[in-house]
């Protein structure tokens, strides 16, 4: 299955890189980060970035789903992205709307099923349509999901998170010595991806490096890797590329390897 995907794509691969099939991450986080750098290096408006971005999410999505990967998490809009100008913001809101227009039938051929976290209920009422029209159309889809982060920020879940948990204390729902990992874990909205809940390998592009209010609680363990690629230039064969950088971690949670 590999060979065909590496065939498909071998225009834009430099080299043939072999994937442990074995070492898959399962569920996959990126910042897609560059868009108006991109834009602004060519002479276009930043804008041109987000839409030549969305192409990007098109083929990004059909790879990992091609490589088995079982969740694709895609920071597309944070609660801190309303700052920007108001034009921006509203190309931004228009996007999904434009996305899934084009792109369901592909996702549906695909068996990818669409999730989205985040406040959607502050999104525009066209960005919300559009957004639980695809969630409707693919929930019957039992391969990858494509999960959109959508107006998502780490520590407001966090706090939403932390509410939920004291109001169960309060209505002696739960105790105080029974909160634990497993509890925060099912509290954030990462419990909508279960039994994926934790990304093994966060990917942020354009050569920035930090986190940026991006699933704090659940990177804890993640492998990161910084692509030095603007998000409208990365292509399939760098996802490959970054995966098997992930491949050659050496993942050891706190512990040691084993005879060492
Ligand atoms: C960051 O680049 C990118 C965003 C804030 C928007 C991400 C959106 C897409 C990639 C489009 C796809 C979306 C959907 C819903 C299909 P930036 O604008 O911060 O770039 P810069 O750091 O160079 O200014």
């Amino acid at each position: 299955m590999f060979d065909k995907l590496f065939n498909k794509f071998s225009n834009d691969t430099k080299e043939e890189i072999k994937l442990d099939e074995n070492k898959m991450p399962q569920h996959i986080a990126i910042i897609m980060d560059g868009n108006g750098r991109w834009a602004q290096k060519r002479d276009l408006p930043r804008v041109a970035g987000h839409k030549r971005g969305m192409e990007v999410v098109k083929d990004i999505t059909k790879t990992a789903s091609g490589l088995g990967v079982k969740v694709l998490t895609l920071y597309a809009f944070s609660t801190e992205n309303w700052k920007r100008p108001k034009k921006e913001v509203n190309f931004l809101m228009d996007l999904p709307v434009k996305f899934f227009d084009t792109f369901v039938p592909e996702l549906i051929e695909n068996n990818i099923k669409v999730n989205v976290m985040g406040y959607t209920e502050y999104l525009p009422e066209k960005t919300q349509k559009a957004v639980n029209d695809a969630i409707e159309q693919t929930k019957n889809n039992t391969g990858m999901i494509l999960n959109f982060a959508l107006n998502y920020g780490s520590r407001a879940e966090i706090i939403t998170a932390v509410k939920k948990i004291a109001l169960d204390v309060k209505n002696q729902k739960l105790a105080v010595d029974e909160i634990d990992e497993d509890v925060i874990s099912k509290s954030l909205m990462t419990q909508s991806v279960a039994p994926y809940n934790d990304p093994e390998l966060l990917i942020r592009t354009s050569g920035e490096e930090r986190i940026s209010n991006f699933l704090l609680w659940q990177l804890a363990y993640s492998e990161l890797v910084f692509s030095d690629k603007f998000w409208p230039e990365y292509k399939p064969s760098d996802l490959i590329e970054d995966i098997n950088k992930y491949q050659h971690r050496d993942r050891r949670f706190g512990g040691v390897k084993e005879g060492k």
